[in-house]
């Protein structure tokens, strides 16, 4: 691959993750995932953000570093945006054929570095609005915004093009191949990114959604042309699509988001499954669209991204041993650590031999600020009045949701 030219002097290195790989160790990529880092080239040559060390990236990395006839040692800083080993575990490698480089990043990054990395000679800590100047007319800007996605990170601006080199923020799964600007994509590609940006979003960023809020307000007086996060789509022809986007993922924490449903189930022998389609029908017939998820079938990666952006939930679920059905306890505890809050939920399942999944479900949904509609339990076997109820719930949670939404 070579480097992608986004204007005078600024250079796109994206390098690809692939699909049979986890990322963070535990999400799926159907799709894979880019990491990009950027040259920005004045009389002085910065590099933002690097690439993990995975077996033949670095190998990929050199070869676009090369296309723009540049070397390792050529590059006289380094940016550091944020800290996480996506974008930092080849640093050692790197640093050994350049150590006199010198190194740009917050002071939370600058412990970091020491800590993983054991590097501390010739970092540079930078504060909100400090400035880089690398000559030629391009100028480094740079703006702390903890917690997108942790807390060191930083995001940093090149004030002569209004190229905003954004890291985390902005970023979505889906690898680069070939098409690298907003305006290479068709429609269909275009919804396959918006889709790529909700699933990384809800994976990666949703617990910091009220530091994504202030983060977009904090860098609002700057003149933006150009959006160019580590992963994902350089936004440079509406640079303000996907800021509205993310503003809008982050809204959904608070609610409403989008008036639509999800329903999450599972089933020990089939007496629990027996009410989905009855449910599922009450919402459809209400004019909700309905996104219906099993579990443990299904992985919790994508079942996130369909519930943050949904105003309904259905949770589907025995009780198992006086408590909830294991593997929908583990989906919810994610739900809970990815901040799921603000829902309108209706819970369903067979009481088994005993009850107990509601009591535990009520306990750990505490603090999510759900708001439950009355729950269909039985002893056992569903009979035909519970049916009929799934039907008429349905119809009732969805009629909450448009109520939610339109106002
Ligand atoms: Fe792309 Fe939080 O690392």
């Amino acid at each position: 691959m070579k480097a992608v030219k986004i204007t005078e002097g600024i250079f796109c290195l994206p390098v690809n993750l692939e699909s049979y790989q986890l990322f963070e160790g535990m999400w799926p990529m159907p799709n894979g995932i880019s990491l990009n880092s950027y040259i920005v080239k004045g009389e002085k040559t910065a590099l933002i953000d690097l690439i993990e060390d995975v077996e033949g990236k670095p190998a990929d990395f050199l070869a676009e570093l090369q296309s723009i006839s540049t070397q390792i040692a050529d590059i006289d800083y380094l940016v550091l945006n944020h800290m996480e080993p996506d974008h930092t575990s080849w640093l050692p490698a790197f640093h050994a054929q350049n150590p006199g480089l010198a190194i740009y990043t917050t002071a939370k990054s600058a412990n970091l570095l020491k800590s993983f990395y054991d590097i501390e000679q010739n970092v540079h800590v930078v504060k909100d609005g400090d400035s880089l100047d690398l000559g030629g007319g391009k100028v480094l800007r740079f703006f702390e915004t903890p917690n997108i996605h942790w807390p060191e990170t930083m995001m940093t601006f090149e004030e002569s093009s209004g190229t905003l080199f954004s890291c985390d923020a902005f970023g979505s799964y889906g690898t680069l191949n070939g098409i690298y600007f907003d305006d290479q994509l068709s429609t269909e590609q275009h919804d396959f990114f918006h889709n790529e940006a909700l699933r990384y979003y809800a994976n990666i960023v949703s617990s910091f959604s009220t530091f994504v809020t202030r983060g977009i307000k904090h860098l609002a007086g700057l003149d933006i042309k150009a959006i160019a996060p580590s992963h994902g789509i350089i936004w440079r022809e509406n640079p303000g699509a996907i800021i509205k986007s993310y503003e809008r993922l982050a809204s959904y924490m608070v609610g409403p988001a989008e008036p639509e449903v999800t329903v999450i189930w599972s089933s020990m022998y089939g007496n629990t499954e027996r009410l989905v389609n009855s449910i599922v029908q009450g919402v459809r017939s209400e004019g909700i669209p309905v996104h219906v998820h099993r579990v443990p079938d299904e992985h919790v990666g994508a079942i996130l991204a369909s519930a943050w952006k949904s105003t309904g939930l259905v949770l589907g679920m025995p009780t198992y041993e006086y408590e909830m059905f294991p593997p929908m306890a583990w989906t919810l505890d994610m739900f809970r650590r990815k901040k799921i809050l603000n829902k309108k939920v209706l819970r369903f399942g067979s009481k088994g031999w005993s009850g107990g999944a509601q009591k535990e479900l009520t306990a750990i949904t505490e603090k999510l600020k759900w708001e439950f509609l009355e729950p269909i339990e039985w002893f056992g076997a569903p009979t035909e009045k519970e049916l009929q109820l799934a039907l008429e719930s349905g119809k009732a949670l969805a009629r909450q949701v448009k109520e939610a939404c339109a106002g």
